[in-house]
């Protein structure tokens, strides 16, 4: 059983979609621990109703960013967590963090990287980014974390079409149900039954 620790920091739909899948899927994996970056994120009490531990623990009340994942990584080594979620998370982790969980770290990102990622492309943004640019097809992405923001080895990718009239917030709304919700627990589902292999920095998928 593979244990799963979550990073949050609002709703916590992309967390609701893994652990339906999880039910309902039978994947053999359990959400352990699920820790926001700050108090009153939604996300924790949809951990709750599940008994699901949840912790808050926020970067502000450290006095540097060493002994905030210092911390984080105590938190989920104490409890053998084996792969960790970020579930719009809105923190970016350091190198400490990413080398004490190599290769077991996923995130989601609601774009098809290498479009509209990097810092400063996060919630909204990405999608206005993606509107501005006039693309026609965007899409999510289920990426291993590694130390460059949102440049780690891709997992999943699934693309949604943008129509002519979508605002940033009908395109966000598209993206997490047509692909985010889609991908993020598929993603989870392979790691679980260890079909995924990283090769030259890239993921292979085993049959
Ligand atoms: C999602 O759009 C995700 O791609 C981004 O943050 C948002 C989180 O939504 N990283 P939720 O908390 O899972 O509802």
């Amino acid at each position: 059983m593979l244990k799963i620790g979550a990073l949050v920091s609002g709703g916590g739909t992309n967390l609701q979609a893994i652990l339906d899948a999880i039910d309902s899927q039978g994947i053999a994996a359990r959400v352990v621990t699920v820790v926001s970056s700050k108090e009153g994120a939604y996300a924790l009490e949809r951990a709750a109703k599940r008994n699901i531990e949840t912790a808050v623990i926020s970067k502000k009340s450290f006095n540097n960013s060493l002994d905030y994942e210092n911390a984080l990584i105590k938190h989920f080594k104490d409890r053998n967590v084996e792969l960790i979620i970020l579930a719009g998370f809105m923190v970016i982790l350091g190198k400490g963090f990413v080398d004490a969980f190599e290769n077991r770290i996923m995130n989601i990102h609601p774009a098809l990287i290498p479009s509209f990622c990097g810092e400063g492309f996060y919630g909204l943004h990405v999608h206005e980014a993606a509107l501005k640019a006039g693309v026609k097809v965007t899409g999510a992405t289920v990426h291993f974390v590694t130390a460059d923001c949102d440049a780690g080895p891709i997992i999943l990718q699934k693309a949604v079409d943008i129509e002519d009239d979508d605002t940033p917030e009908t395109l966000q709304k598209r993206v997490m149900e047509q692909a985010e919700w889609v991908i993020f627990p598929e993603a989870v589902r392979l790691f679980a039954e260890n079909k995924l292999v990283i090769k030259d920095g890239k993921v292979r998928r085993l049959k």
